[in-house]
This record gives C-alpha cells, sequence and structure tokens, in this order.
C-alpha cells in the first residue's frame, strides 16, 4: 500500500473566491493548494468588463499572497460584447468565459436567458479560441430539480457543441451518468470539471438525519448511480475530466436558513478529498492527470513546475472556519498534504 504520493502541484480549475472579508477569509487557501485557479465572475455585481476583472484580479493576489495565479472569467449576459470579450482575451486578463442560465445559481439574475442572445459572441470566441465555462442545468420549473443537468444536454448543449465545433466548452461540476458520458463521446474540445462532493456525495446526504445544508450545492447532488458514473469518470483517466472544486462559501448563517444558499466551502481540504477517492478507486497513480496535467492540456497551458506531497493519514476538519463551515466538517480525509 503507498502511503506517500507526489505529484505536480494542481490546479483548482473551477472555484468561488467571492470579494471583501470572505476573498480575505478564503483565497489563503485555495493558494496553499493551488498554483492556478479559474475564478468565477458571480459576484453583485457581475464580472462583466475588463477593468472589473483586472481590478478583481488585483484584489485576489493581493489575498492571496505570492505564488498563486488567479485565472479570470467574463460573465456572460444577454449582451455579453464580442469585441469586449476579445479585447480582455487580448489583454489576458480573461482566460474563459462563463454561461449561467438566468436563475440557475447564485447571483446568476444578469445570466442568458436564451442561449441565441449570445450566439455572435460564442461566435467571436470560437474565433479567438476562448474557452466556454457552462453551468449546465436547465431552468424551467417544470424540469425537476435533479434533471436540470441531463434537460441542459438535450435542449442546450448538445447543439451547441453542434453548432461550434471549434469552441472549447468546460461542462462544469458535472453530476450525472449523462453529463459523463456525453463528455466522454464528445469530441476533444469538450472537457469537464469534478468537484470533491460529486464524488462523494448521493442525493441520500442531503436528508441524512435531518435536512443537511451544508451538503446543498448547485448542480444538487445526485442518486447514488450517478455518483459512481461520475466517479468513474474522474479515475478513469481520460483527459477530458479535471479538476474543479466549485468551493463556494457562504457564511453560516446563509446556509443553515429557511432558504439556504447553496455551495460548499471545501477548499481548505480538496486535494485530501481527491486523494481519498482515488485512493479507494484504486487509481492513485490517475490523481496527477486528473488534478494538474489534464486541465493545463485542456487549457493550453503549462503544467507547474512545483511538486506537491501527499501522505496517508488526514486531520480533522474544523468545525468552522471564521464564519464558514468547511467541507468535512468534524471528520478527516485519508491524506494530507506534507509540509
Ligand atoms: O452551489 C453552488 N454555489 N453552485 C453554483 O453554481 C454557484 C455557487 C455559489 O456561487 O454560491
Ligand atoms: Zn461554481
Amino acid at each position: 500500500m503507498t502511503d506517500t504520493i507526489t505529484i505536480r502541484r494542481p490546479d483548482d480549475w473551477h472555484v468561488h473566491l467571492r470579494d471583501g472579508e470572505m476573498l480575505q477569509l478564503v483565497a489563503p487557501y485555495t493558494a496553499r493548494q493551488f498554483a492556478r485557479a479559474i475564478v468565477m465572475p458571480n459576484l453583485v455585481p457581475p464580472v462583466t468588463t475588463v477593468e472589473q476583472a483586472s481590478a478583481y484580479r488585483d484584489r485576489i493576489v493581493a489575498a492571496a499572497g505570492e505564488g498563486f495565479t488567479p485565472l479570470m472569467t467574463c460573465y456572460l449576459t444577454d449582451k455579453a460584447s464580442g469585441d469586449e470579450l476579445a479585447r480582455g482575451h487580448a489583454e489576458r486578463v480573461w482566460v474563459a468565459a462563463k454561461l449561467y442560465p438566468a436563475g440557475a445559481t447564485t447571483n446568476s439574475d444578469s445570466g442568458v436567458t436564451d442561449i441565441r442572445n449570445i450566439w455572435a459572441a460564442l461566435e467571436r470566441m470560437q474565433a479567438i479560441g476562448m474557452p466556454l465555462l457552462v453551468h449546465g442545468e436547465v431552468t424551467s420549473h417544470d424540469v425537476d430539480v435533479f434533471d436540470r443537468e441531463a434537460v441542459f444536454i438535450d435542449r442546450v448543449l448538445a447543439s451547441l457543441v453542434h453548432d461550434f465545433p471549434d469552441l472549447k466548452v468546460v461542462f462544469e461540476h458535472i453530476t450525472t451518468k449523462q453529463a459523463a458520458q456525453f463528455v466522454a463521446d464528445a469530441p476533444a474540445n469538450v472537457g469537464a470539471t469534478i468537484t470533491p462532493q460529486h464524488l462523494m456525495l448521493n442525493r441520500n446526504a442531503l436528508f441524512q438525519g435531518g435536512l443537511r445544508p451544508h451538503a446543498y450545492c448547485l448542480p444538487v447532488v445526485k442518486r447514488e448511480e450517478h455518483r459512481l458514473a461520475v466517479r468513474a469518470a474522474a479515475v478513469s483517466g481520460n483527459p477530458k475530466f479535471f479538476l474543479g472544486t466549485d468551493s463556494a462559501p457562504h457564511v453560516v448563517g446563509a446556509k443553515e436558513s429557511s432558504c439556504g444558499c447553496a455551495g460548499l466551502f471545501n477548499a481548505p481540504f480538496a486535494i485530501e478529498a481527491y486523494a481519498q477517492v482515488f485512493d479507494e478507486d484504486g487509481a492513485l497513480d490517475r490523481l496527477e492527470a486528473f488534478a494538474s496535467l489534464n486541465g493545463p492540456a485542456f487549457y493550453g497551458l503549462p503544467i507547474n513546475d512545483e511538486l506537491m506531497t501527499l501522505v496517508r493519514g488526514g486531520e480533522i476538519v474544523p468545525d468552522r472556519i471564521g464564519e464558514v463551515v468547511p467541507y468535512g466538517a468534524g471528520s478527516a480525509f485519508g491524506w494530507r498534504i506534507q509540509d
């Protein structure tokens, strides 16, 4: 049994770092593990201009400290401008743009109401090689919340991938067997990120002895068969699948509420959680590809030079970090980062 594993330093290809006090609290946790992270733009107001993104990047660098590179994204609205996207991409401010269907999740009210509204923007992104990051859920009230990802593939994503054959598309935080299959079958310009919670939890976790707000994120965790399919994809070694924590902190009062916010703060022990999953599935030798190689290859970026060593035996996750309850609070993942 391997008790130590050394990998290239990983990157997080999907994270919410927030702003203000929360940014100060959470950024160091992401920076402690990851060399780079794709930073989500769903602030209030959303990050829609190059100037906003550039200023936000400066605040992140100040909060995270040396040795961490935030990769910024543009929040797409119905009014998204191809020129603004191209300018930000050319100035190396924006690495990618994020599609939130309006109303799908936290701070998505300014999101896209109909994919046809951003057609010209997508054509421009395809032309300049700027990846589209997709929150893949429909929002119609007639669609069951557990089916929203699978229905999104049929109603939106399949035709999008067909109509933009050269657009790089990341299907973010996949949660279903349909999504894992869609990405596996798609051309190489389509990839997916996978969170620790969607590898570890099924929907029973939401109701384990009572209502569990700290297991609630969007897309919501699904049935066991879906968890197993997503997990098989993650540990398969297929280069289309890579690490994206979707760490999304909310203060405890906003989670433990009559209308609790979606999102788990998993940044503090993210790589430890992934290591546990790969270990349980006998795939520790594939952790490095998932965490440190596949993402850079997809984005066309270099892999990190530094190494990270993980050793067996995790520490207990604290009950609180500031006013936030971290993912796994009170328990331990099977691995820890060697100092
Ligand atoms: O659970 C989630 N939280 N899913 C999202 O898509 C957004 C995120 C947030 O920003 O809180
Ligand atoms: Zn997210």
